[in-house]
């Protein structure tokens, strides 16, 4: 199965001009692995209505009622009526600004109703951490209950993203390809006990200081499904390297 790179292109860049830019310089040669944008909202759909090979579309949020009174909010049939194919939910920079599980929850389940294929974050802060993997692992265990409680099997993208390992923390630091494995393999084998399905049904994807350098060592490991990139993806030569690693 060839990899997954999505791009987390975050509040950048300001202007459309720069927002294209970023896209053309994906296109009109072979990528190495499937590729998805997720820029902001302002530029997402103009992208997205377009054809560009070889490139999907992501959101960075949506917002789980169909329509109404929400001021500020986007409906997943929105998402969905503009091309778009993926929304990343419950990033943990969302969390930090107040997002609850139960909220991840809800944005999932109305993500998986109209059809759009959501990239869930789930990962440990520093101070879980530092008490070890087995309780990272406990953590991200109860992240993922209470996250996906109620969802039915369905084939999911998951991205195991350690928050202490994003690249725009204080002091943060790429995880090592072995932890970050060693925890895909965990969060596979719950995902298949809690869903009583297939382990293939689920990619788990590492997301964390993802740069050209040492993108390799992660994707080369069968149980790392792709990456989740944030600041290298907004630098177009840089990028290209990580898909073509
Ligand atoms: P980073 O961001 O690659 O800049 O660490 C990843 C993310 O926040 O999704």
């Amino acid at each position: 199965m060839s990899k997954l790179i999505v791009a987390n292109w975050k509040m950048n860049p300001p202007t459309f001009r720069e927002a294209e830019k970023l896209v053309k310089a994906l296109t009109g040669s072979r990528l190495g692995a499937r590729v998805v944008l997720c820029p902001p909202f302002v530029w997402l759909t103009d992208l997205s209505h377009k054809e560009y090979p070889g490139l999907e579309f992501g959101a960075q949020d949506v917002f789980w009622e169909k329509s109404g009174a929400y001021t500020g909010e986007i409906s997943p049939l929105m998402l969905k009526n503009s091309g778009v194919k993926y929304v990343i939910v419950g990033h943990s920079e969302r969390r930090r600004l107040g997002e609850t599980d139960e909220m991840v929850n809800r944005k999932l389940k109305a993500a998986l109703r109209a059809g759009l294929k959501p990239i869930l974050c789930v990962g440990e802060g520093r101070d879980v951490r530092r008490r070890g993997l087995v309780a990272a692992k406990n953590f991200v265990k109860r992240q993922m209950q209470k996250d996906l409680a109620g969802v039915g099997a369905k084939s999911l993208v998951i991205a195991y993203e350690p928050v202490w390992a994003i690249s725009t923390e204080k002091g943060s630091r790429v995880d090592t390809p072995e932890d970050a494995a060693e925890m895909i393999q965990f969060i596979k084998e719950t995902l298949s006990s809690m869903f009583h399905a297939s382990r293939f049904m689920f990619r788990v994807l590492y997301g964390g200081s993802v740069t050209s350098g040492n993108a390799g060592r992660f994707l080369k490991r069968p149980e790392i499904d792709g990456a989740l990139v944030g600041g290298a993806s907004i630098r177009s030569a840089e990028f290209k390297k990580i898909i073509n690693n």
